[in-house]
């Protein structure tokens, strides 16, 4: 793939430009918000944290950290002046214990200091007695107890029950997905200055820039203008940066506002990962009925998840887990129950796909039963029941599938992959390798893009452009290096048909665009993309307007190409153009609004049309496992994804290797154990592991699906490319249950629980031995 360098572009879209820091970021002249020049003065902030999973504080004695060397503040739930809640909406997130303490991490206390080691010495001193309660944590405590975080939901389409009872053949099973660290390589953080009469400007690792300021001044009790929040750059959110930094940047902005001096909070890793949610984990079950060929008949699918102590994003993460369970596949008489457990763990938050992985992995799970129960092969079921036309394209929450493709995407990735063949071969490689088996699969993804709360679905943008003809871009969305600021630029880089280089990318400021929604469900670019295309059309329009009185040409002949203007039969270039605008006084500068059309939902009966389309995509991975060992590894992996017309063809396949490899993690190596005390023991690289580079298959090929054209007037015809290519990484799974299958020669079901850690394979193995 060419890639020609930023200077020789105009017009950019379509096209495959480098991220615009991709050079800064292996150089190491990126900026983040630790890297910033720190101010004079400036206090470091330490977080003490709950050392009982549930409890009440009997005695907290402060007054030998009050007094430790180097300590200008120590806060507690005392000292908020507004309101104690950094929720996103269900108010139930103290900033700081009032006495009640519902896990081991959550914060009790905070110290400000001269120094970092100065605060945490400080910290250390404390008396902190508890009175511990019983705690539940993990989801089989909880439904023994039936602690819940909001009531059950059901999502259904058909008669389930019926259809299940008249079914030909019935089949039950059951299975858990264990939960993922977003292991953002930047940890949270917060640089909070105190400005003018009680003010505060903040440097914050968010993705969600307008809620974080809305907290931070409810925290402070001051209006939301009181508040600025900043951020050019995060090392990684994948929805880890959603919800939780609102509670770092109120801690450093309560005491830069007390101390009138800049205060940093920066997590130790070890203190991210035990302090701020994950991945909810889920236990998964279903009783489905299914004719002689696989065709599905009837199902019910029932959803547990750990939600942690508190309501945080948790209902949405779990309808979006029940929107998901049907995948590609037409359930005619389908009954989704989900249930949503409070636990006296951490909060679990968002993570890329929202829910939707583990909604989504269950039918994949049900669909290589049914085959091995019927003798097929599993890619032959999936395509029986794919969505089709007329009566099967309704899914269980009553949308019509309307842009389907996965069934074209699924044949043209067996063909390109030799799926056929290669099975054939794996087949013949494991009747004679006695201990080493191979397994293989090819699985689908459909994903529903927009945020299914109808509202969050706006979005704006601020462009100015100079006399000089020089671009200033601002919008709502946030670059965590998902490369949204180079895309965003290039659709505006494109309506005035100049070089991208000459489009300033600029910090996301609450000062600049107000009222936004996070950057997530993956609708960065479709929102912000569109809203900059509206601030920039208005100002062409001004420019034209200018342009056609001032040498008397009709409208429709003053075009835009090559950095130049052509007026008629003059041409100019685009900076003398702007010079003359200025000087004939015409307003450069013009925000832009966009809403996304056509959805709906009711939340109440879970019906309605919660995306305004679906991208798909599908993998096929080969696998090796060690039966002696349960050691495993990702031989091989084709995708073929689509992202409709790419706004940028290299940034989305980096989307998609990065996406599928991090759900590969989540499905294999990535493993959260809590111990009996509610202590999370694997809180650091040495003990949760993250794939590496010798992680990734050997041989990893990632096509863009080519004929790929959202059906919807997105921004340029694009689909959302960020969480989709997560989910890819159920082939891997697959492929590892067809390996262990092997073992018991395809007749034996398959009990195996994610992440399928080496342990959890050798488990698997024996158990399907013991019934071969
Ligand atoms: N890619 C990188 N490099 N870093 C990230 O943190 N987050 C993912 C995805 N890709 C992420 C990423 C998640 S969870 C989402 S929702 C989308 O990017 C958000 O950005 P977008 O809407 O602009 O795609
Ligand atoms: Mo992504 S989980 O929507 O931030």
């Amino acid at each position: 793939m060419s890639n020609p360098s930023l200077s020789e572009i105009k017009g950019a879209v379509h096209k495959d430009l480098r991220h615009d820091s991709a050079h800064k970021h292996v150089a190491g002249t990126a900026v983040y918000i630790d890297d910033v020049a720190e101010p004079k003065n400036m206090l470091h902030m330490y977080v003490a944290m709950s050392e009982k999973a549930h409890a009440e504080i009997t005695e907290m004695d402060l007054s030998a950290v009050r007094a430790a060397q180097g300590v200008a503040v120590v806060l507690t739930a005392d000292d908020i002046p507004g309101h104690n809640d950094v929720s996103p909406f269900a108010g139930d997130d103290p900033l700081f214990s009032t006495g009640l303490v519902e896990y081991i991490g959550q914060p009790i206390f905070a110290v400000a200091a001269n120094s970092l080691e100065e605060a945490i010495a400080a910290a250390k001193l404390a008396k902190v007695s508890y009175d511990e309660k019983p705690h539940y944590l993990n989801i089989d405590e909880a439904e023994a107890v039936d602690l819940k975080i909001e009531d059950s939901q059901l999502m259904a389409q058909g008669e389930a029950e019926k259809a299940l009872s008249a079914s030909k053949n019935r089949l039950q099973g059951s299975f858990y997905i264990g939960g993922q660290d977003h292991f953002y390589l930047e940890g949270q953080i917060a640089l909070a200055t105190p400005q003018e009469d009680g003010d505060v400007h903040v440097l914050s690792s968010t993705q969600h820039p307008s809620e974080v300021q809305h907290l931070v001044a409810h925290v402070l009790g001051r209006p939301t203008n009181a508040v600025t929040i900043e951020v050019r750059r995060m090392g990684g959110g994948f929805g880890g940066k959603e919800t939780h930094p609102a509670m770092f940047a109120a801690m450093s902005s309560l005491a830069a506002v007390k101390t009138q001096r800049p205060v940093k909070l920066r997590l130790d890793r070890d203190d991210d990962m035990v302090m701020t949610g994950k991945r909810h984990d889920f236990k998964y079950s279903y009783d489905v009925g299914y004719d002689d060929d696989g065709q599905i008949t009837g199902i019910e699918i029932e959803m547990a998840s750990r939600c942690g102590r508190s309501t945080d994003l948790s209902p949405a993460i779990n309808d979006r887990a029940m929107f998901h369970a049907d995948n590609c596949y037409f359930l005619s008489d389908v009954a989704i129950k989900s249930h949503r457990y409070k636990t006296h763990t951490v909060s679990n938050t968002a993570f890329r796909g929202f829910g939707g992985p583990q909604g989504m992995i269950g039918i994949e799970r049900v669909i290589e039963d049914v085959a091995r129960e019927i003798g097929k092969d599993p890619l032959d079921v999936r395509m029986l029941n794919l969505y089709g036309e007329g009566e099967r394209d309704t899914t269980p929450y009553g949308m019509k599938v309307e842009d389907n493709v996965a069934a074209e995407i699924m044949e043209t990735l067996a063909e390109t992959s030799e799926y056929r063949k290669r099975r054939d071969e794996i087949r013949a490689f494991n009747a004679n390798s006695k201990y080493l088996k191979k397994g293989i699969s090819i699985t689908p993804v459909k994903f529903g893009i927009s945020f299914t709360t109808t509202h969050l679905n706006q979005a704006g943008a601020l462009v100015h452009i100079y006399a000089d003809g020089s671009v200033h871009l601002n919008h709502g969305g946030t670059e965590m290096g998902q490369g949204l600021f180079t895309k965003v630029a290039q659709v505006v880089a494109e309506e005035f048909q100049i070089d991208v280089t000459r489009v300033k990318i600029t910090a996301t400021t609450t000062a600049k665009v107000p009222n936004t929604s996070a950057t997530a469900a993956s609708s960065g670019s479709d929102l912000n993309g569109m809203a900059a295309l509206d601030a920039a059309r208005k100002i062409k329009a001004r420019l034209i307007d200018f342009a056609a009185e001032k040498y008397s040409c009709p409208k429709d002949r003053i075009t835009f190409r090559n950095n130049k203007v052509y007026i008629e039969n003059k041409e100019m270039a685009f900076n003398e153009l702007t010079q003359e605008a200025y000087l004939g006084r015409v307003s450069m500068s013009s925000t832009g609004f966009y809403k996304t059309p056509k959805i709906k939902y009711d939340r109440a009966s879970h019906k309605g049309r919660p995306f305004y389309y679906f991208c798909y995509g599908a993998a096929v991975s080969e696998v090796m496992i060690d039966t002696l060992t349960g050691e495993n590894k990702v031989l091989r992996t084709d995708i073929l994804h689509e992202a409709g017309r790419s706004l940028n063809p290299v940034i989305d396949i980096g989307q998609i290797e990065g996406g599928f490899i991090q759900g590969m993690g989540w499905l294999t190596t990535e493993e959260l154990v809590f111990d009996d005390a509610g202590r999370l023991r694997t809180h650091a690289p040495s003990t949760y592991k993250v794939p590496a580079c010798s992680d990734r298959p050997d041989e990893l090929n990632i096509e863009l699906w080519n004929k790929g054209r959202n059906v919807e007037a997105t921004i340029h015809r694009s689909k959302a490319v960020g969480e989709p290519p997560f989910m890819l990484a159920n082939a891997v799974f697959m492929a590892l249950v067809d390996a262990v299958a092997s073992v018991g020669d395809y007749k034996v079901p398959v009990k195996m629980d994610a992440p399928a850690t080496p342990e959890e394979v050798l488990m698997a193995v024996a158990d399907v031995k013991k019934r071969a």
